[in-house]
């Protein structure tokens, strides 16, 4: 008797469910017609069409099902238009999907559309303000000065002094590398790869270089892999504040890393520099060009706070190139002859009797397409922007504090775009012995929030891919798949392993 009670009240709660959620949807499409009509007529801009969504969780349903959520919105883009409008949780948001309509949102009204999302977790990973963050702040004053200070660093021109010692710094890199690398054994390459991407990124930005047996280098470099594992991923919390709570434990970790990474950064980086330094006289590394801002050298200056945390980005930006090179090799292992092509490509240019350099490019398409093939695949998202204006994409209204998600996905991966687009083939981006980069690509985003790093992604990952490939063969590992994960440049800690033969 109490089964058949419980059975019918259940069976009640779930007609009642079902009822409101089926009103709700018949609101919904009743309401999205009304305002479609009502709007094209008060200012000419049409409202961007949207499914029909679900109380509480909007859109995010739609995610499900998908390797990344780049691919639900290629899905949608397909089925409603380029533009279209989700409710994502208690976030606001638009996909844009096509070049044009992302070249808008980037380049002619990029101005409209350089602020980052405000994900309560941005802002707990960065000490609780994500303005300190140089990726996920919105635009400002101090970014532009960021900005500007750093272009010198991250973008050194060919034939300066800046550029020649980045060059002798990823060559010193590169062999102390391949130096570990013992031929036939099992290798856990990314924390050798990691280690002295860290000690590149330190001898060229603060003129600091760690023992790689050193233990706080080597916490710092796992510190910071952590965390950078941690920004990539996307939570439902972010679009669902009250799911936060499953995620405090973590976040307190990633609190402590941060810490751990600070004392490592003003106990051994900077030292006594800070109040060393010679303001007058010229930076020799951004650690001093930071100092001489804050000490008052530059207008307008920034807090040291403010300056450690952005040295601290550019630094963590190791972890960046180091994840991707070990996903470059993950690839690598299934093209045994993109590998001989590669090598074929150094013989020819380089030959045995020294060593690969960044000033090979010019004369290694092949080598450097390789990597943007890796880019390419990997297909990492453009960083959210939102809208700092009412403003317009293709004639569709954006609302003021929209999040607008850039399907730079679909740019990547789409068969209107590239012939093949699933399979490895670095010379799609060689044409007449020279590489070419399609306008459609747009890897590393665009116009005044693109990103800083992209040259030394592009240097460092070929500097370090021409010195392996010189040196040795890559294999895989007896029951190891190779299969790479796509949609984010961050991989586990116990990641890939291979097998080198030396050549
Ligand atoms: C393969 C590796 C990398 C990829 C695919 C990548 C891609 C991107 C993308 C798509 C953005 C957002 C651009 C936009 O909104 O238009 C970005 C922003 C940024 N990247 Fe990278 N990046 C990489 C490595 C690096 C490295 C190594 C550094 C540092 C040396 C770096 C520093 C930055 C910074 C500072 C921003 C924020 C710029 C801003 O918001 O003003 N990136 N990156």
């Amino acid at each position: 008797m109490f089964a058949l009670m419980l059975t019918s009240s259940i069976t009640t709660v779930l007609l009642m469910v079902t009822s409101a959620a089926l009103a709700w949807v018949a609101y919904e499409i009743y309401s999205q017609n009304k305002r479609r009509s009502k709007e094209i007529a008060v200012d000419g801009l049409l409202e961007p069409p949207t499914p029909v969504r679900i109380p509480i969780i909007g859109h995010l349903h739609l995610m499900g099902g998908y390797e990344v959520p780049y691919q639900a919105f290629s899905f949608l883009g397909k089925k409603y238009g380029d533009i279209v409008k989700l409710q994502l949780g208690n976030v606001k948001c638009v996909v844009v999907n096509g070049q044009k309509n992302i070249k808008e949102a980037l380049v002619t009204k990029g101005h409209h559309f350089d602020s980052r999302p405000n994900f309560q977790r941005y802002q707990q990973l960065f000490s609780g303000n994500k303005e300190n963050s140089l990726a996920f702040c919105d635009w400002s004053d101090t970014q532009k000065t960021r900005r500007d200070m750093l272009k010198a660093h991250t973008f050194p021109r060919a034939f300066t002094n800046n550029f020649s010692s980045l060059e002798s710094l990823i060559s010193s890199g590169t062999r102390s590398a391949t130096s570990e690398i013992k031929p036939g054994e099992v290798t856990h390459l990314k924390p050798i790869i990691l280690k002295h991407c860290a000690n590149i990124f330190l001898s060229h930005f603060c003129s600091k270089h760690f023992s790689t047996t050193d233990e706080n280098f080597s916490e710092m470099v796992e510190n910071f892999d952590e965390i950078f594992y941690e920004v990539n991923q996307g939570y439902a919390a972010d679009f669902l504040p009250f799911l936060m709570p499953f995620h405090r434990k973590n976040l307190e970790r990633m609190n402590l890393l941060a810490h751990k990474i600070r004392r490592f950064v003003e106990d051994e980086v900077v030292e006594d520099r800070f109040d060393d330094l010679d303001v007058e006289s010229e930076p020799n590394d951004y650690l001093e060009s930071l100092i001489r801002n804050v000490r008052g050298g530059e207008t307008p200056s920034l807090p040291w706070d403010t300056a450690l945390f952005a040295l601290e980005d550019i630094l963590g930006g190791h972890s960046a190139v180091g994840n991707f090179l070990v996903k470059v090799f993950a690839f690598l292992v299934n093209e045994p002859d993109v590998q001989r092509k590669i090598q074929k490509e150094i013989d020819e240019v380089v030959g045995g009797d020294r060593e690969v350099t960044i000033g090979d490019r010019p004369r290694m398409p092949y080598t450097e397409a390789t990597v943007y093939e890796a880019i390419r695949l990997i297909a990492s998202p453009i960083v959210p922007r939102v809208a700092n204006q009412d403003s317009s994409i293709d004639g569709y209204r954006i609302e003021n504090g929209t999040v607008l998600f850039l399907n730079n996905y679909d740019l990547s991966m789409s068969d209107q775009l590239w012939e093949q687009p699933g399979k490895f083939l670095p010379e799609r981006f060689v044409k007449e012995g020279r590489l070419i980069k399609p306008e459609h690509f747009l890897p590393f985003g665009g116009g005044r929030r693109s990103c800083m790093g992209y040259k030394m992604v592009q240097l460092v990952a070929f500097g370090i891919l021409g010195g392996f490939l010189q040196n040795f063969t890559v294999l895989p590992v007896d029951n190891e798949t190779y299969r790479v994960p796509i949609g984010s440049l961050a991989l586990t800690k116990d990641t890939f392993k291979f097998r080198f033969a030396r050549r």
